[in-house]
Parts: C-alpha cells; structure tokens; sequence
C-alpha cells in the first residue's frame, strides 16, 4: 500500500494534504476528539463560539493562552518536516490545515491556508481587519490592556474593544477568500493526502469529497477509521509521525 501511494504521489501535478490535530500529536499538542482530546475535558460552547466570547471574554482569554503555552513548547515532528520537504518535490502543493498552532510554518511549509485561523494572532472585536501578531510582538498587543490583570481579556491598542484570538469558532463562516482559494486547490488536485482528522467539522471536512468529484485519488493517514475512510483509495494506518517519513523512504 506504501509502494502504492509513494507512486500515486511521484506521478502527480497537484497534490494537497488536509491536516488536522492528528499531524501535531506527536508534537505533544492535544487533539480535540479521541483519547486525551481537548472535547473530553471542556465543552466548546463555553470556549470557542462568538456566544461564550461575549459572556466570558476572560474565560475564553485563559483557555487560549493556556493553550499558547502549550504550543510554545511544541516542535515540529517528521510528520510536518516530511510535508515541507513534499513541497519542494511537487509541481504544485498545497497544505490546507485545521490546526492554529503555525507547526506547518515552523517546519518549512510555504503555501499553507490555516482555515482555521492562527492562535498567535488576535484582532480587535469591533473592527476585524485590526490584527495582531502576538508571537513576534509578544505582548504589545496586551500592553493596551495594563489597567487590566493579566488574566483580563486584552484590549484594542487603537480602540480599546475588546482583542479576541484570530480564530475560527463554531457557528463562525471561514474566511472567504481563503475557503475559495482552499477549493480551487481541491479542485485542481490529482491526490490528497488527508492527514490527522477526524474529518467530521465542515466545510472542511467536504474538501476531500470535492477533490474526488473533481477526479484526485485520496489517501487517509490516520490511526482509526473516520467518516472519509470508506471513500479513501488507499488508507494508511498508523501516527503520521512514523507513516509520512516511511512514505517519504519510497519516493
Ligand atoms: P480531531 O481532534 O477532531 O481529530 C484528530 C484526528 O487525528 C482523529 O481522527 C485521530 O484519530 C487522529 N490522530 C490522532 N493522533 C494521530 C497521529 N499521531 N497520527 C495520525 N492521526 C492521528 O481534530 P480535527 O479533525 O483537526 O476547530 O478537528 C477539527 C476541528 O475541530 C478543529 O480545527 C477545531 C476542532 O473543534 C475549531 O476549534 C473550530
């Protein structure tokens, strides 16, 4: 099956990986759902919707930079490094990925959409376009909010609404124009490699299907089955961090 899909891969034009929590397990950052995910120990609807926001910005604020702190200390594993180097082999790559964690960048990955958006930046509540970095200019953002305690929802610099992390949250649409673009890669794909989702949080989770209409094979790599398994062409079984370099052996 390996042979396989390491042939599928060297004979395309377009290939595009779907990654979700699954690809950063192995970088010690917690899944959502499964053994261990975030969804077992905290309910989403009073962390990440629009509604919990409004009434617990505070809250909402320490569960996210609880979570910084988590990916602070995390590395990019094999499995993000072997698809930074996949780029580079590829006519045409492109990574879509779920994750807000920036792994895929730190390993080397250029032409990423983070669908989700990015847990180190924030934007302004009341004017979305307002967005900071909170990583390079690590607390600046947060400076605005010096009346405030530390564990106080920091504030707009210009404004003084509310910051809130430049994140998708449920019951929130995708940025368009990074949907879009997301598409046209799906539709344009010969292969997609869908890695570390449960595939099971749309629109997302409609990529790979749209990618098959559209004529591209679809390789699984995960360690169970998921909603997609029964449409995959081929299925490889295992942590990403371990099958993706195993895959890159073959190439
Ligand atoms: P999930 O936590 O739902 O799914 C993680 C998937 O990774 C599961 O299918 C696991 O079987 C698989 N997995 C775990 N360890 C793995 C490993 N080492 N190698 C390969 N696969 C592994 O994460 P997502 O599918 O990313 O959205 O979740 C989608 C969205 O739901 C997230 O972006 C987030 C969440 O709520 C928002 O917060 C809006």
């Amino acid at each position: 099956m390996l042979t396989r899909v390491a042939e599928a891969i060297a004979a395309a034009r377009a290939v595009v990986a779907v990654t979700g929590a699954g690809i950063s397990a192995e970088s010690g950052v917690p899944t959502f759902r499964g053994a261990g995910g975030l969804w077992k120990r905290f309910r989403p609807e009073q962390l990440a919707t629009p509604e919990a926001f409004a009434r617990d910005p505070d809250l909402v604020w320490e569960w996210y930079r609880w979570r910084r702190a988590m990916i602070a200390a995390a590395r990019p594993n094999a499995g993000h490094e072997m698809l930074a180097r996949l780029e580079a082999r590829v006519p045409r790559f492109t990574l879509l990925t779920q994750n807000v964690d920036g792994l895929h960048r730190l390993a080397g990955s250029r032409n990423v959409l983070e669908l989700h958006g990015n847990i180190w930046r924030s934007r302004c509540s009341a004017e979305p376009d307002r967005g900071f970095d909170d990583r390079s200019s690590r607390g600046q953002a947060e400076e605005a909010a010096s009346d405030a305690s530390p564990a106080a929802a920091p504030r707009c610099p210009s404004c003084g609404a509310r910051l809130r992390p430049d994140v998708v949250w449920f019951g929130e649409p995708l940025d368009t124009r990074v949907l879009e673009a997301a598409m046209a890669a799906a539709r344009d794909a010969d292969l997609v490699l869908v890695i570390g989702t449960s595939a099971v949080v749309y629109p997302v989770a409609a990529l790979p299907s749209i990618a098959r209409a559209a004529g591209a094979r679809v390789v699984e790599v995960n360690v169970e089955d998921t909603p997609l398994t029964s449409e995959a062409d081929f299925v490889l079984r295992g942590p990403s961090a371990i099958v993706l370099p195993a895959l890159e052996r073959l190439l």
